[in-house]
């Protein structure tokens, strides 16, 4: 997992070895490969300055991670199903014992008085305070101030080394080369910066008429131009009556996205009125607000929310309690990090270095902030949980990213299954801008660019369809190109995991894209998405009062989400374990007959038509849309 951040290594750098006690090779840790928008070079830092050094200790065995997840998902595996316990993760993935003593002695051999040394009370971080020269020692790296536009300053530097054998105990050291300066949302005008606390910018589902007259809908008859959730059942033979009393199914919003009851109790009067008055069982994660609390009352503020819950809670039927989780405050907002702090103690304990230029700090140092303690490991897990938020990869570094991910196989290893949405701007980021040569992102970029998490190989990615223009539900669907396009293309970031090989080897045999090989990762050894889709287009949700058509992977990623969780009862109900991590089954050959195949449409972006729908898999739909009795079948007979 850190290889991809070792791209130089130096082999010699003869002359430090006089100076230097370890007679070990010196590697390139981190190098950063431009400096963020905004932000330029002032000066070097001055040499006395004091800087807090701390190094992030490697977990354990993480280079197993993978095999340990297919261990217990994989269909043929003789431990499928037997997943492992919170206690048993944080265990195995914990910083050893030699990693800290292994930076531990090499700073004392370096020079470090031993006083000056602590462990982290969590035991994943070394913490020093050296001078400027001293770390630039160290490290073998030069320090420097960088001045942002709105004049902060931050101290970095262009790359960093180790010593050879220090490599697999450390994951990185701060500061470094992350620009992780806490800027506050009110710069820029009034402009949030984008993908500071926010994995939503630019991401949320798209709205277009308001006011619907509803004495027209409801009808089987008009789901190409107004989806409810009857078309949605018809569309999958989506009929199920939940059985279990211990199921669980979650969704998680971040503020300032908050639902409205009232919206709700509207939406549930047309489309299920035994839902008038439930309210979803909230969990309020680092100061979230929610039930409209915020007094602020736009599309922006509810449509996300109210299009979560109206659809999820409907599809689950009121027999099933669905679980909300809102996360963060109005002032800072929140990641998916503070999520995942929230719902694993050992994601927050051992890895704690949330990056404050990514996620919200807790108790929120700013005014009107929440003053709670962070979130750690306080909120349970549900089965199921979707997400309709997503990141470009190229916001994040490599390393984050990556961290971020293997937190999503330790969920899928303990029996929860992670649904994202892959994003509505085809094979271009969110607001639809792509990549420059250099890495960097803009409106007139053209290279193709990815969305996190869905590139992570451990989540499932969910990708939008529609029902064609004139068609019904009987006919087959289309990729989405109605008003959004359905993210989906190949990772800059994450290798082609084994459960997927086969079938994007197949696509790109058989359907070559005609791109030149420098606007997408045309390799054939990258992470594609989407996993698999369903409709996206048309939406009928009750916001603010109206009800308004809404589109977006958003509203495709809970209606997976509600077909997942009734399976999950379904096998509850039976005696037997959650689904936990689903790729590796439904990519194979017993699952082909559970998707409708889409093969007509594509996802425009970048300037291009984007990649083209296929027989079998494709990076505009994935394997299709799903088939509920088809899945029901083949899962309640697995063990
Ligand atoms: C209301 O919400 C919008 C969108 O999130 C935001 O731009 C605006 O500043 C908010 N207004 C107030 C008064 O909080
Ligand atoms: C393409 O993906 C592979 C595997 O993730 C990666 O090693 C490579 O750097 C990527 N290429 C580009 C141009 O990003
Ligand atoms: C998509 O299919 C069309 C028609 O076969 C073809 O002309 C086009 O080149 C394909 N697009 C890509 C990206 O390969
Ligand atoms: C509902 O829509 C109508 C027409 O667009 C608008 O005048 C009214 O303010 C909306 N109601 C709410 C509560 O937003
Ligand atoms: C394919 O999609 C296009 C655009 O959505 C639509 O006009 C066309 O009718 C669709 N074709 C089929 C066979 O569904």
């Amino acid at each position: 997992m850190r290889s991809f951040l070792l791209p130089f290594v130096l082999l010699s750098l003869g002359l430090a070895a006089s100076s230097d006690p370890i007679l070990s090779r010196w590697i390139v840790h981190e190098r950063r490969s431009h400096i963020p928008s905004g932000w330029s070079l002032a000066r070097r830092h001055d040499a006395s300055a004091v800087v807090p050094l701390r190094f992030a200790l490697a977990q354990s065995n993480v280079e197993n991670i993978e095999e340990y997840l297919y261990d217990v998902s994989h269909p043929s595996s003789p431990n499928y199903g037997k997943h492992w316990s919170a206690a048993k993760v944080a265990s195995t993935f914990a910083p050893s014992r030699d990693s800290v003593d292994a930076v531990r002695n090499w700073l004392i051999e370096s020079g470090i008085e031993s006083h000056r040394i602590t462990l982290s009370a969590s035991g994943g971080w070394l913490e020093l305070e050296t001078t400027v020269r001293e770390a630039e020692d160290l490290l073998h790296t030069s320090y420097n101030v960088y001045g942002h536009e709105t004049g902060v300053k931050h101290v970095a530097c262009e790359s960093y080394h180790l010593p050879e054998h220090l490599v697999p105990h450390v994951d990185f050291v701060t500061p470094t080369v992350h620009f992780d300066a806490k800027l506050s949302k009110r710069f820029d005008g009034g402009q949030p910066l984008k993908s500071v606390g926010q994995p939503s910018s630019g991401n949320g589902p798209k709205m277009v008429a308001q006011a619907l007259d509803m004495t027209t809908l409801g009808q089987l008859a008009t789901c190409d131009k107004y989806i409810t959730p009857l078309c949605l059942r018809a569309l999958y033979n989506f009929w199920y009556t939940p059985e279990s009393k211990e199921n669980t199914y979650g969704v998680v919003e971040y503020t300032p996205q908050s639902y409205l009851q009232s919206d709700l109790n509207m939406f549930a009067k047309q489309f299920g009125p035994d839902l008038v008055g439930v309210t979803p069982k909230t969990y309020d994660i680092d100061g979230g607000m929610y039930a409209g609390s915020s007094k602020n009352i736009t599309f922006d503020n509810n449509g996300e929310s109210d299009l979560d819950l109206q659809y999820a809670m409907n599809l689950v039927t009121a027999a099933q309690p669905v679980t909300l989780y809102q996360v963060g405050d109005l002032v800072e907002g929140a990641s998916f990090n503070n999520f995942l702090d929230a719902i694993d103690g050992s994601y927050c304990k051992f890895m704690s270095g949330d990056d404050p230029s990514q996620d919200g700090i807790y108790p929120d140092p700013m005014t009107g902030g929440y003053k709670g303690p962070e979130a750690c490991g306080t909120v349970k897990p549900t089965n199921v949980i979707s997400t309709s938020y997503g990141y470009d990869e190229a916001d994040l570094t490599p390393f984050y990213a990556a961290r971020q991910c293997d937190e999503y196989a330790k969920l899928g290893m303990m029996g929860i299954t992670i649904v994202y949405s892959s994003g509505d701007n085809g094979v271009a980021g969110n607001s639809g801008v792509c990549l420059n040569p250099d890495g960097t992102q803009s409106a007139n970029g053209k290279i193709f660019n990815p969305a996190f998490p869905s590139t992570c190989p451990y989540v499932t990615s969910v990708g939008a369809t529609q029902v064609v223009s004139g068609k019904t539900v009987v006919d087959p669907e289309s990729a989405c190109e109605k008003v959004i396009r359905s993210g989906g293309g190949f990772s800059n970031y994450f290798a082609l995991p084994e459960y997927q090989k086969e079938a994007v080897t197949s696509y790109l045999k058989n359907y070559p894209p005609s791109y030149p090989s420098n606007i997408w990762n045309s390799t054939g050894r990258s992470r594609a998405y989407p996993d698999l889709s369903a409709n996206g287009a048309n939406y009928v949700v009750a916001v603010d009062g109206n009800f308004s058509l809404v589109y977006g992977t958003s509203a495709a990623a809970p209606v997976v989400g509600a077909m997942l969780a009734m399976v999950n009862d379904a096998r509850l109900a039976k005696g037997k374990k959650t689904l936990g991590f689903i790729n590796p089954l439904i990519y194979s050959a017993d699952f082909a007959g559970g998707f409708h195949d889409i093969t007509n449409g594509t996802n425009a972006g970048c300037g291009t038509p984007g990649f083209n729908t296929s027989r079998g898999w494709d990076p505009v739909t994935g394997l299709g849309t799903p088939n509920f009795p088809v899945l029901l079948e083949l899962w309640k007979n697995m063990d």
